[in-house]
């Protein structure tokens, strides 16, 4: 098997504001530190009302769509756990958004974070069969949880979209990988509620020690070991969490690395998340991303490991090589340009977004709040309309 395929263009999508954690902290009356410090994270994206999982993966796949011939899609795999619809899926919406050909799949595929990386190994298997396909996964969600939960420090948003193809120019997704499932009540959301549930503390520990299951198992089906791989990315639902998990594997493999040398390894994929917050099936590939476009030195035939972690819970570890001239198609100027134009938040607008993000029951022609291209304006006899 000689074809590679994977991720030949990617780019995110966050929103265009954000609440501090030094404003979460005084509103709440706790030592920043333990944000900054305690959890990792100085920042979280938050979507306004007229903003939604539709919106962000537009403005994610948009320019993906500038430098292909759109007409050439052949299916789109939108991974989400914050559903708005259940039973039509979400890429519809975003086929017509987006001029999207009618000879083309939709489907929405769900397991809490997992579901992106799921995903792109389907994607990466049907193009294996049929080469000429061009497929974009897209993973977008809004973290949101309960005021004055342990979760509420750990929100944000985002949207990753991949085009898959064969010769990819960014990274080739290697056969072999471990995955793993277990029938555990660590983070949910029932179907009544926009709010996730979480046993919080439980679920850092499903985390890990769902790592090290799929670790074994991506060992026995690759025979790699970890010297084998060069940069480390873990799904990020709060950077501390990331480092965690380069912890305990550094720990399962003995690894004689000194300190600096194993934080080099993941730091790097950490930069954004530490600054967008949790955006949970895209959070993985935001960390990527962040790899991408904050490692200095070339990554020309560096192998990248991806961990993926879906509450709930399903789990996969897999790999992939970074394609020689890969920078030349990174897209790291909108990533930046978009963090950094974000508006900060005061606290009574950040509990009015929240509360007014509550739109499912009701009828609402939205305030224009969304300054990009694509927007959810509000629902009407029970349809959601976009512009
Ligand atoms: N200075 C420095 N550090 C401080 C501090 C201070 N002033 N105050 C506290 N800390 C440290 C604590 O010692 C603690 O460190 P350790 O984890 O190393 O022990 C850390 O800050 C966090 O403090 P607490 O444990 O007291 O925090 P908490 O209980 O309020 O919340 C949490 C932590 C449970 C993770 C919470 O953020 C949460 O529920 N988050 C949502 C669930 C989640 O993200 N789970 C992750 C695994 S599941 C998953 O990955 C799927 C997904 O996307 C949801």
């Amino acid at each position: 098997d000689i074809m590679k395929v994977g991720i030949d263009l990617i780019h995110f999508a966050t929103s265009d504001y954000f609440l501090g954690m030094d404003t979460f902290a005084q509103e709440k009356g706790i030592d920043v530190n333990k944000y900054y410090v305690g959890i990792g994270q100085e920042k979280m994206s938050i979507a306004p009302p007229d903003e939604d999982i539709v919106s962000l993966a537009a403005k994610a796949v948009e320019p993906i769509l500038q430098q292909i011939d759109r007409a050439q899609i052949t299916a789109v795999m939108f991974a989400t756990e914050t559903g708005i619809d259940q039973s039509k899926s979400a890429g519809v919406f975003l086929h017509k958004l987006l001029n999207l050909p009618s000879r083309c799949r939709m489907i929405e595929l769900k397991h809490a974070c997992y579901a992106g990386a799921a995903g792109l190994q389907m994607a990466t298997a049907l193009v294996k069969v049929n080469p000429q396909e061009k497929i974009l996964v897209i993973a977008a969600d809004i973290a949101k949880y309960d005021q004055d939960s342990s979760g509420e420090a750990t929100q944000g948003c985002g949207a990753v979209a991949m085009l898959i193809t064969q010769n990819p120019r960014i990274l080739e997704i290697e056969p072999g990988s471990g995955y793993f499932t277990d029938d555990v009540m660590d983070f949910w959301r029932p179907n009544h509620r926009n709010t996730a549930l979480v046993d919080g503390k439980y679920s850092t520990k499903v985390y890990l020690s769902s790592l090290k299951h799929t670790w074994e198992h991506f060992t026995e089906q690759t025979g790699r070991v970890f010297e084998d791989i060069d940069y480390f990315c873990y799904h990020i639902p709060f950077t501390k969490m990331a480092d965690k998990a380069h912890q305990t594997l550094l720990k399962k493999v003995n690894s004689q690395l000194d300190k600096a040398q194993a934080d080099a390894k993941t730091l790097p994929s950490q930069i954004y998340n530490r600054i967008i917050g949790n955006s949970y099936s895209a959070s993985l590939f935001v960390g990527f991303i962040s790899l991408l476009d904050n490692v200095k030195d070339r990554l020309d035939n560096k192998r990248i490991s991806f961990f993926s972690y879906g509450s709930g819970c399903v789990a996969e570890f897999f790999t992939g090589v970074i394609q020689p001239g890969y920078q030349t198609v990174l897209m790291s100027e909108s990533h930046r340009q978009q963090i950094a134009q974000r508006t900060e938040l005061d606290y009574p607008t950040y509990i009015d977004f929240y509360y007014k993000t509550d739109y499912a029951q009701s009828d609402l022609a939205l305030p224009q709040l969304n300054k990009g291209r694509f927007r959810f304006c509000g629902i009407e006899q029970d349809k959601r309309l976009y512009t």
